[in-house]
């Protein structure tokens, strides 16, 4: 009897109580803070080059040169990620992983941003073929709209057709020929 009355109390202070009375009552005259007076720009009509959107969608997991986490299971890409595209299959998985399927940035952003990471002259440096085409929006477009279903074992069969193919596997993450090839395998 006792504790029905004062459940009844709590719940009636935390019915009225000033907190949820401020939630459900957006102030109408409410003004935005000090320099967020003009609404946000979208990501994908930004303009900003493929280096600062690498920088600002990707470094977070990636690290700032590709360097990769293999703690946090974020592989390698620099000197290691064109390998992709030596491989049948591996075109369509560097547009479905979750970080570029899922990214804020468009279809041509996204072009754009593949082709600069795997520039031969960039992070992926010679693991790219020299013949390979750069993405269009078209194609990341079409690769795009079909999920990738399962991820580690797309990407085992991927890894080991490279091997398949005398490709040494130097994407930092723990397996036999990571030993210290460039001083930072994990
Ligand atoms: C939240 C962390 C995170 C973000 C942000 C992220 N990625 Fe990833 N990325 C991962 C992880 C983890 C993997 C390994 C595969 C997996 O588990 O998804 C990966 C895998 C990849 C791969 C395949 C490489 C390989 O060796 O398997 C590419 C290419 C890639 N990411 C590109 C990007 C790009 C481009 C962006 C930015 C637009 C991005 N990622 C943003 C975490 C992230």
């Amino acid at each position: 009897m006792r504790r029905g009355l004062l459940l009844t109390v709590l719940l009636a202070a935390s019915v009225t109580g000033p907190g949820a009375h401020a939630r459900a009552m957006p102030d109408p005259s409410q003004t935005p803070a000090p320099g967020n007076e003009v609404p946000r720009i979208p990501l994908s009509r930004a303009g900003y080059s493929p280096a600062v959107n690498y920088q600002l969608q990707c470094a977070g997991c990636h690290l700032p040169q590709g360097q990769g986490a293999p703690r946090n299971d974020v592989p390698r890409m620099t000197g290691f990620v064109g390998n992709f595209l030596r491989v049948e299959g591996g075109r369509e998985f560097l547009v479905r992983v979750p970080g570029v399927a899922q990214s804020a940035l468009d279809d041509g952003q996204l072009a754009e941003l593949l082709n600069w990471i795997l520039a031969r002259d960039g992070m992926a440096g010679a693991s790219t073929p020299e013949d390979a085409a750069p993405y269009t929006p078209a194609e990341v477009e079409r690769i795009r709209a079909t999920r990738l279903s399962n991820l580690p074992d797309t990407r085992a069969r991927l890894i080991q057709s490279m091997r398949d193919r005398g490709i040494a596997i130097h994407d930092g993450m723990p397996h036999d020929d990571n030993h210290n090839d460039n001083g930072d395998s994990r």
